[in-house]
């Protein structure tokens, strides 16, 4: 029997009956069930930002050099680079005093594992490719730059080390990349396939 056979039939699914719950509880209190919405901003900001990053990153890095549009490109790369881990600290800080709202029990135990391996995946890879990406441009003369702002350099003009941190923070990216289409594949099997309210956590609403 299909999981989207499940949900029409006897068993409709765990999200929405915990969101049921709650509105009729009318107690004030919250059942645990979903994210919060500063949670929820912060995740599509970040969402945002990183897919933005790949684009760019991926781009600029064919632009000719020593040409104005290189220099446009890596200073918005690095500029929304910053305001991404800027973010991202935001968020773990956030995490850390609220934890997630437990995974439906209709989800197979391989399945909350790879959540989890996921998700954790992912916290290790937004603090990896920031830090990389700030690293690779302190080893060079143009630097750490927000929006036009100079800021501290971890290193200094050197070509050797800049590619070193340069190729880590390609191989680091690439690895965020194919996470990401894993991710919004789980996603999208939740939301049209499972249909089991997961999605809807990680929206505004109710
Ligand atoms: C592109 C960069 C993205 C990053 C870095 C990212 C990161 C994350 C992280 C870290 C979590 C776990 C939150 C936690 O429990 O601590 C999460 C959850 C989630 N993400 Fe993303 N995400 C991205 C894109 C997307 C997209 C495009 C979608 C939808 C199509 C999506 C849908 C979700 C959903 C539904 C959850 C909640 C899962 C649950 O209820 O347990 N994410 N994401
Ligand atoms: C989640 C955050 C980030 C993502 C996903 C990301 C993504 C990328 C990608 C895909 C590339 C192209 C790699 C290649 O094909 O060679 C790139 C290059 C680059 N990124 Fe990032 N980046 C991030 C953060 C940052 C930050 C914070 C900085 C600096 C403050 C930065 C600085 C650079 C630089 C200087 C390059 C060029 C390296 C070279 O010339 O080979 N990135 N980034």
């Amino acid at each position: 029997m299909s999981m989207h056979a499940s949900t029409q039939s006897t068993e409709p699914a765990a999200g929405a009956i915990d969101l049921r719950r709650d509105r009729a509880s009318g107690t004030g209190v919250a059942r645990r069930d979903r994210y919060d919405m500063a949670t929820i901003a912060l995740h599509w900001a970040i969402a945002i930002l990183v897919v933005t990053l790949l684009c760019t990153g991926w781009y600029m890095v064919g632009v000719p050099k020593l040409t104005p549009a290189r220099g446009f490109w890596y200073n918005l790369h690095k500029s929304l680079g910053i305001v991404t881990a800027g973010l991202i600290v935001i968020l773990i800080a956030r995490r850390s005093f609220r934890s997630a709202p437990a995974l439906p029990a209709t989800m197979a135990g391989w399945e909350r594992r790879a959540a989890h391996a996921n998700h954790l995946a992912f916290y290790v890879l937004m603090v990896l490719s920031t830090a990389a990406g700030y690293v690779t441009s302190s080893f060079s003369r143009f630097g750490p730059k927000l929006f036009g702002i100079p800021l501290p350099h971890w290193g200094w003009d050197d070509v050797a080390q800049r590619t070193q941190y340069a190729n880590a923070h390609r191989v680091i990216t690439w690895i965020f990349a194919v996470l990401i289409v894993v991710h919004v594949a789980a996603a999208l099997k939740h939301l049209l396939v499972d249909r089991d309210g997961i999605v809807a956590r990680m929206l505004p609403g109710r």
